[in-house]
């Protein structure tokens, strides 16, 4: 592998070009399995950035990578131990030793945490400095509930979480009291309305090292073999490649796929990344649909799907960690299939479809037809997912998804239930209902439905529904949750279902969870 520093010229296709402390590292021969956390700290020696699970889970590798989106920079969380090196191509990275100033002062986050008594054995303390950073750059003015979300990626074993709280709110202080926070600091607060200084020199240093063709990468494997990385920039050309190399692994945002490489120590021999194809970010909303491109991340999605729908929103801020969301993708959780994914629930109840691709044809499936057996889809060799097609729901749709796990945040469900119909004169019409963690797919529960469609919604129905339940699903035991459990809590959601539409005295929440945010009880 070599590496260099230089300045952003055009580059050959075989170069990955990042920007790093402000510059542009260019690399060649890299084995395209390498993860940011490895390369940070065995190649680059930069050993602030930390190592707990390597699976994404606990936060202490967290950096922060800054995008173009449009005339600003997007500055967003990642979990670096999940994340190849290759997908750097065309961003900046931030890692903690990026924060401290030319005269070697502390960043306002790092010094509130200093102040706060945020860091004992400091472990987890690099990973939560870069979720403050990348919340600093971003947002404004968070409340302490936001900043609870924000942080449910980072684990501390020592502290308790209350200082980090506190340092979270106090940063912010420290940066109008004009402590390190000025326009002229490297990385001060993003201010919506005037990007500063160094922000617009950040945004052309950033054009310089985009790319207009294919990244085509080949580096050697541990054996002495070769590996090889594409990244094209049109869906054409993700068309062509994934036609001609049908066995090549399409990568979008590897928070599945980066585990099969540190857990499972898979070799990928070959990958074509989907995330520099901007026709797969469109995200839109028409008369009848939300169109959803398959390389929208989650964090993206959240907030028009949870707008129209809101149930939908609540599960996705539920929905992994910032970190995860900001690397997930819609596509590569619905292509995944895992049975305990969490959109295909509430996307199979409202009627999702998908828009599959192989050359210049496209299909459109119903997405419950997708799912043939276990990790078994109906994709077929040299065919990729290209959109979600997502309907609007008519006003008097009812819809809601429950999400049931052993804890409220950074958790995958152990049961994911979602319910879709409408009332008229009290009887349920259209009715369609999907559970996750259920069966071997995420699976229709045809039984209940048709125990439940055209009845008055009452209590004998209910109880039919219930019965019925039994009869769809043979739940499997595992970590998460017994059979047993798996079949009562299933039951019970359809009771909540029940008590919160059934019309007394409107709709209702049953059993709001403290920490649900902006949407208390409906009546
Ligand atoms: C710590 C942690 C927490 C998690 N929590 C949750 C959770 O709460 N809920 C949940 O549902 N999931 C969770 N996940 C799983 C994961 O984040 C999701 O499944 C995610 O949406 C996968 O998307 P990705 O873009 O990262 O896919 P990748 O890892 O890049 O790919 C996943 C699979 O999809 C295929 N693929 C991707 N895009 C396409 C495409 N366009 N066409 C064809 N095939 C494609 C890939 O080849 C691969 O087989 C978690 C994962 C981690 C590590
Ligand atoms: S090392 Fe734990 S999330 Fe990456
Ligand atoms: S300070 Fe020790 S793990 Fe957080």
């Amino acid at each position: 592998m070599t590496a260099t520093k230089q300045s952003g010229s055009a580059a050959p296709s075989d170069e990955i070009r990042f920007i790093l402390d402000g510059e542009v590292i260019s690399l060649r021969g890299i084995d395209p399995n390498t993860t940011v956390l490895n390369y940070l700290r065995e190649t680059l020696r930069r050993t602030g950035t930390k190592e707990g699970c390597a699976e994404g889970d606990c936060g202490a590798c967290t950096v922060v990578v800054g995008e173009l989106d449009g005339d600003r920079v997007r500055f967003r969380a990642i979990n670096s131990c999940i994340q190849f090196v290759p997908t750097l191509d065309g961003k900046q990275l931030f890692t903690v030793e990026s924060l401290r100033a030319p005269d070697g002062s502390l960043h306002p986050v790092q010094e509130a945490m200093v102040e706060c008594h945020g860091s004992q054995c400091g472990f987890c303390t690099p990973g939560f400095v870069m979720s403050l950073f990348a919340m600093y750059k971003s947002e404004p003015e968070p409340d302490r509930a936001r900043i609870n979300d924000i942080l449910a990626g980072n684990l501390c074993r020592c502290t308790g979480y209350r200082p980090i709280l506190d340092a979270a709110e106090r940063m912010y202080r420290l940066a109008s009291n004009g402590n390190g926070g000025g326009a002229d600091r490297p990385y001060a607060a993003s201010d919506a309305a005037q990007p500063s200084a160094a922000e617009r020199a950040m945004t052309e240093r950033l054009r310089a090292i985009q790319r207009t063709g294919r990244l085509a990468l080949t580096g050697p494997d541990l054996s002495g073999g070769q590996r090889t990385y594409y990244a094209p920039t049109t869906v054409a050309d993700l068309a062509d490649l994934v036609e001609t190399h049908p066995d090549a692994h399409i990568l979008a945002g590897g928070t599945d796929i980066g585990l099969w490489v540190t857990k499972s120590h898979m070799d990928l021999d070959a990958i074509i990344y989907l995330g520099n194809v901007e026709e797969l970010k469109v995200l839109e909303v028409d008369d009848s649909h939300i169109e959803i491109g398959a390389a929208v991340t989650i964090t993206d999605a959240h907030e028009l799907i949870g707008e129209h729908f809101p149930d939908m929103g609540e599960m996705y801020r539920r929905f992994a960690s910032p970190p995860i969301r900001n690397a997930a993708t819609i596509g590569g959780n619905v292509a995944n299939g895992s049975p305990i994914g969490d959109s295909m629930p509430g996307l199979i109840a409202l009627g999702a479809s998908l828009v599959l691709r192989r050359g210049a044809k496209t299909r459109e499936l119903p997405l419950d037809e997708f799912y043939l057996a276990y990790q078994k889809t109906a994709l077929e060799a040299g065919e990729f997912l290209e959109r979600v097609r997502l309907p609007l729901a008519p006003a008097d749709r009812h819809f809601r998804t429950y999400k049931i796990t052993k804890r409220f945040d950074q958790d995958i469900s152990a049961v994911c239930g979602a319910y879709s119909f409408r009332l008229e004169e009290n009887r349920l019409r259209d009715v369609r209902i999907c559970y996750g963690g259920m069966a071997a797919i995420p699976q229709r529960a045809s039984q209940c439905e048709t125990a439940l469609e055209g009845k008055p919604w009452n209590d004998s129905t209910l109880a039919a529904g219930m019965e019925a339940l039994d009869r769809d699903y043979a739940p499997i035991e595992d970590m998460r949750a017994s059979v047993e459990y798996r079949r009562l809590v299933t039951r019970n959601l359809l009771r909540k279902l029940f008590l919160e539409t059934s019309g007394w005295p409107g709709e209702t929440r049953v059993l709001e969870h403290p920490n649900r945010q902006g949407q208390g009880a409906r009546t």
